[in-house]
């Protein structure tokens, strides 16, 4: 079986957000699963890729097809962890730096050249994959121009959205440019979603999936979906939620070398010292009897429902808490974060800045997480926590639903606490169950060792696309009606 990724994004070698850490993982996952299938990432050649750590050679060169002459793609490959990676740069891709940029026109021309040229890559190489699986708006594209091909009619495709309200812009000129043909209406998609690249993806793809199975069904609704909800409907039968798996080497509190003591679910007293270890640094008092210690580890942003979290925290001030709040992001959230250090001196420390290390030392040293999202396709951060021996308080929605067990909704599987709306009162409400058992030290370490226990590993993930790849290939009468 060929298997081909497109991304934006895969650790190492790039990784601006959640994407990176996915298409990090996957394919290796997935070839542990299977080894003899044959898997190949293609990235972009980001300004910011460093070649020489990488050990990248030039691979030659082709050009994609553009109205105003043909534009030269070069590629670079290297072998990582047995798996082939190419890297394809050209103008459209230098001219961005980084991975993003802040020109959405900028980008839109980065990944429709990156999506054209990764699928011209495969034709150099004469190695046509059977399987094309792409990932969010930037390699789209890709899936749209395999439906439109006779020549790759073989190929089944699976795009995976990871965060439905990214979907890049209606470019009809920029399609045109690049010979491109818009979505046919036949597709169902409303009339701004024929030339926007993540529905054209969508509305051409065999599968698409979503990172969680709560996820997959709330984009059925107008309130997730986004205008597409009644597209999905319609293709419900090809919408599948797989739930992303966490890189338990990258995370285990027994290994991490950020810890000040590491520790497993066996020597859960010595977290105390992590907690106290973490207070020091971040300049926040030993308390003289037991506080809940409460964490944030989050992009602060709109999604992450981080706005919630002062208001939710000034409700409870009578409640001897402290909290230590890392991220960056909106102007505004960051500002709200501080006037919260300073209206609670003593008790609040906001950190407005990206620490990978201090964020594990949170995980490490913090009693609870909050997880507030107004959604989450999936979310890593309660996963991590939970394996770190800190329950979350997150928001019952998405991959935070798929994961964290409630306390009073299954106590003896509980691994956290799930507040239904994403409302002050809702997250305080959390928050006060979370303290009262908190006051219960056994029942607290039990919580604590029962989210530890659980298996996040890639390997239920990567059985699950498996299967999905092998019924797609099995039963060609899903393609046959592409496009439609
Ligand atoms: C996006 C989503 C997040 C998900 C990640 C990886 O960042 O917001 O929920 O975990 O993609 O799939």
């Amino acid at each position: 079986m060929n298997i081909l990724f497109l991304a934006a994004e895969a650790a190492p070698f790039a990784k601006v957000g959640g994407l990176g850490d996915v298409v990090g993982a996957l394919p290796w996952a997935l070839k542990q699963a299977h080894p003899e299938a044959d898997i190949r990432l293609v990235l972009p050649f980001h300004t910011t890729v460093d070649a020489a750590r990488w050990g990248l050679q030039s691979a030659g060169a082709f050009t994609v097809a553009h109205r105003n002459g043909p534009l030269r793609a070069e590629v670079y490959e290297t072998t990582h962890r047995g798996l082939p990676v190419y890297f394809i740069n050209g103008a459209p891709i230098a001219a961005v730096p980084g991975v993003y940029s802040r020109d959405p026109r900028a980008d839109e021309v980065k990944y429709a050249f990156f999506s054209l040229a990764a699928l011209a890559l495969t034709r150099m190489l004469a190695w046509p994959p059977d399987i094309l699986h792409a990932h969010d708006w930037h390699t789209a594209l890709a899936v749209h121009a395999v439906a439109h091909s006779q020549a790759q009619a073989a190929t089944r495709t699976v795009l995976t959205v990871h965060n439905l309200p990214y979907m890049g812009a209606p470019s009809p000129l920029l399609l045109e440019a690049f010979g491109l043909p818009p979505a046919s209406r036949a597709t169902g998609l409303p009339q701004w979603a024929l030339t926007t690249p993540l529905p054209m993806g969508m509305a051409a793809a065999h599968a698409i999936t979503t990172v969680s199975p709560t996820y997959a069904r709330e984009i059925l609704t107008p309130a997730f979906g986004h205008g597409l909800e009644g597209f999905l409907q319609r293709r419900r039968d090809r919408l599948f939620g797989i739930l992303n798996g966490l890189d338990t080497d990258l995370w285990n509190p027994a290994t991490d070398p950020a810890l000040d003591v590491r520790y497993s679910a066996a020597t859960l007293s010595l977290r105390e010292r992590n907690a106290a270890a973490l207070r020091a640094e971040v300049g926040l008092p030993q308390p003289s009897a037991r506080q809940p210690l409460i964490g944030l580890v989050s992009r602060l942003t709109e999604q992450k429902g981080v706005d919630l979290v002062p208001a939710a925290l000034r409700l409870l001030a009578d409640y001897p808490w402290q909290a230590v709040l890392l991220g960056t992001g909106e102007p505004g959230l960051e500002e709200a974060l501080r006037s919260l250090e300073a209206a609670f001196p003593g008790r609040v420390r906001a950190v407005l800045r990206y620490d990978d290390a201090l964020a594990r030392r949170i995980y490490a040293g913090a009693d609870m997480l909050l997880v507030p999202s107004r959604y989450e396709p999936c979310g890593l951060a309660q996963m991590i926590a939970m394996r770190y021996g800190t329950p979350p308080v997150a928001r019952e929605t998405g991959g935070l639903a798929d994961t964290v067990d409630d306390v009073d909704l299954r106590p003896r599987h509980s691994t956290g606490f799930l507040f239904p709306e994403a409302s002050v009162p809702s997250l305080a409400f959390a928050l006060r169950r979370a303290f009262a058992l908190f006051g219960h030290r056994r029942r607290w370490q039990a919580l604590q060792r029962r989210g530890m226990a659980k298996d996040f590993s890639w390997h239920k993930s990567a059985k699950a696309y498996l299967e999905l790849y092998r019924r797609l290939l099995r039963d060609p009468s899903q393609a046959k009606s592409f496009p439609p």
